[in-house]
């Protein structure tokens, strides 16, 4: 694997790949010692022209278990704010001897561009783009889904039969787009439920159900319930009438969790709004798997990184 910039070329191998080196490395942190040195003497920029919490740090934590060395970049700053392209930055850390560059950016497909500018010869691994797609964010959960399914350790698995209902802003969520095409190709069925105003324009043709009913889509009692952020920083126009409406028609609160099957997954990608999307109790509920997504997301990154700058994994 040369580059990770979306999940929509992976094939099933290939995802399952990466799920089954991320449970060898999941093996790792629960170590006395929790340090491979596969990557020794090679530096991981983390490059973050966005806002970032669990992502950056989880990026951070997976190199250094890995043993990496770190270069932490955020836009804020740095000379992007003083109008520095991408382009020089690219090359910057190219100077610098960067091996590889793990990039989150304002921008669909900013991830793409450096990765096939020639600007720097070094794996790209998209943290987000836009609102296009969010790799990392897809095989972390797929990972969680299927150690909660078939346990920790379960190596060779699909999702198939899995059923998966994503809800709410669709419209701006990189992770709704990165997980319809992963779980899908792991044989998962996806459904997105959310206001129509949420939806984006040619949603018909991708692999999804579309419902516009919460009660309607958890009364088919799906595996996975998963909650996604209302993300006002994206929005520059009314999308539903209120934030009360909202959580009304759209939001998994406690009498909602409380007609859901036991073993039901709830997820989240954080950061959540408690209250409006998700209520406190459905977070912090025992189907919730909050805490554990962000656990699992640090064995998935190290998996990418170790893919990636091994050169192992075959494609491109
Ligand atoms: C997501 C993101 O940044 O796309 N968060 C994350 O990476 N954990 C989702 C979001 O911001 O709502």
């Amino acid at each position: 694997m040369k580059h990770l910039l979306s999940t929509r070329d992976l094939s099933r191998e290939e995802a399952i790949t990466i799920l089954d080196v991320a449970e060898d490395m999941a093996e790792v942190a629960d170590r006395e010692v929790r340090k491979l040195p596969a990557l020794r003497g090679r530096t991981v920029v983390n490059l973050f022209f966005e806002d970032s919490t669990r992502t950056r740090i989880s990026f951070e934590a997976a190199a250094k278990r890995l043993s990496a060395d770190v270069i932490n970049f955020s836009a804020k700053g740095s000379s992007v704010s003083k109008g520095e392209s991408l382009k020089d930055t690219a090359q910057t850390l190219a100077a610098i001897g960067a091996d590889a560059v793990v990039i989150r950016h304002g921008s669909s497909g900013a991830p793409r561009v450096l990765a096939d500018s020639g600007w720097i010869d070094a794996p790209v691994i998209n943290a987000g783009d836009g609102t296009h797609e969010h790799p990392t964010q897809a095989l972390l959960d797929a990972f969680t889904m299927r150690r909660r399914l078939h346990g920790a350790g379960s190596r060779g698995r699909d999702l198939d039969g899995v059923t998966v209902t994503i809800v709410g802003d669709i419209l701006h969520s990189r992770v709704a787009r990165s997980n319809a095409w992963l779980l899908t190709a792991l044989g998962a069925s996806v459904t997105f439920v959310a206001p129509a105003t949420l939806l984006p324009i040619g949603i018909e043709n991708w692999p999804v159900t579309v419902l516009y009913d919460l009660d309607r889509a958890l009364a088919q009692r799906p595996d996975v319930v998963m909650m996604l952020r209302i993300q006002g920083e994206r929005m520059h126009a009314a999308y539903f009438p209120s934030a009360r409406e909202y959580s009304r028609l759209w939001g998994l609160d406690d009498a909602r969790l409380a007609m859901l099957a036991a073993d039901t997954m709830v997820m989240h990608p954080g950061p959540m709004n408690r209250g409006l999307e998700i209520s406190a109790g459905a977070a912090d509920s025992p189907r919730s798997t909050v805490l554990e997504q962000v656990a699992n997301g640090v064995s998935i990154r190290m998996a990418v990184l170790y893919l990636t700058l091994s050169g192992e994994g075959g494609k491109q």
